[in-house]
């Protein structure tokens, strides 16, 4: 999968499929299931590593979790998702943070969440040879701005400024672009605006592409699903229910049985 196949599913109308990994048996699941595109998502951070948010989480860990996601993602096409503040400030430095995730984990381009004042960092990252998705509605690296998670481009002044930043973006080189809980029908006109794919998550039917987090459509987490998300399997409750029949069978001498003794 090249970036070439993803814009070709654009035009020929086929939807594009995504889904984080953050370790070798998750991007296993997302690439034998026949995913077009893995994110090592900074949702590692609230998911796997526990956090609170996408906050805390380090290039380095992101890194380190990447190396592991590229050896079972065969086929796939590996997007590295930056972490908060590791794309700011000099953008000769961001270039450098963006280039590791090629260089060091083998990721074919990187996320970048942002609007306007990301685009002289996208123009010097595809001259560098990088390529680059972008990231608009909703960002959960600003949580702290919003106060909370909320749908984004409710009104009309938001609506019309994610639009002209889609074709910015557009026009400063990435090659897709995810929109993050926007209403439905704002989604449909960037993705009819711009020529590059766009994938949602939270952003409706009319997109090119949908994008979930793996550990919430696998139900691996205990609680409350987001609205966007649908829960294909129930990884949490019968992992739980396993993990009590091995408590019970060691507490009462069933395991180890016949077969399991040399
Ligand atoms: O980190 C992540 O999981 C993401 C998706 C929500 C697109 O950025």
């Amino acid at each position: 999968m090249t970036v070439i196949d993803i814009q070709t599913k654009k035009n020929e109308k086929k939807p594009i499929v995504m889904l984080t990994a953050y370790d070798a048996i998750t991007a296993d699941l997302a690439s034998k299931g026949g995913v077009d595109i893995i994110l090592v998502g900074d949702s590692l951070a609230n998911t796997a590593l526990g956090m609170d948010n996408t906050l805390p989480v380090t290039l380095d860990e992101m890194l380190h979790h990447a190396k592991a996601v590229k050896r079972k993602s065969s086929g796939c096409f590996l997007v590295f998702d930056m972490p908060f503040l590791s794309y700011r400030g000099e953008i000769a430095q961001a270039v450098l943070n963006c280039g590791r995730a090629l260089k060091e984990a083998g990721c074919n381009a990187v996320k970048i969440e942002g609007g306007m004042e990301i685009i002289p960092l996208v123009r010097e990252l595809v001259y560098a040879g990088i390529p680059v998705m972008g990231h608009l509605g909703l960002m959960p690296q600003r949580v702290n701005v919003y106060g909370g998670m909320f749908v984004q481009g409710k009104n009309t002044d938001d609506e019309k400024l994610m639009k002209n930043t889609a074709l910015a973006l557009e026009e400063a080189g990435i090659f897709a672009l995810v929109l993050e809980c926007i209403p439905e029908g704002l989604a449909a006109k960037i993705t009819k605006k711009i020529h590059v794919p766009t994938i949602g998550i939270g952003a409706g039917r009319d997109v090119d592409g949908q994008v979930l987090v793996i550990s919430d459509m696998l139900g691996m987490t205990e609680g409350k699903a987001p609205r966007h998300n649908k829960r294909y399997a129930n990884f949490f409750d019968t992992g739980k229910t396993a993990v009590e029949e091995f408590v019970n069978d060691v507490r009462q001498g069933k395991f180890p049985e016949e077969g399991n003794i040399f």
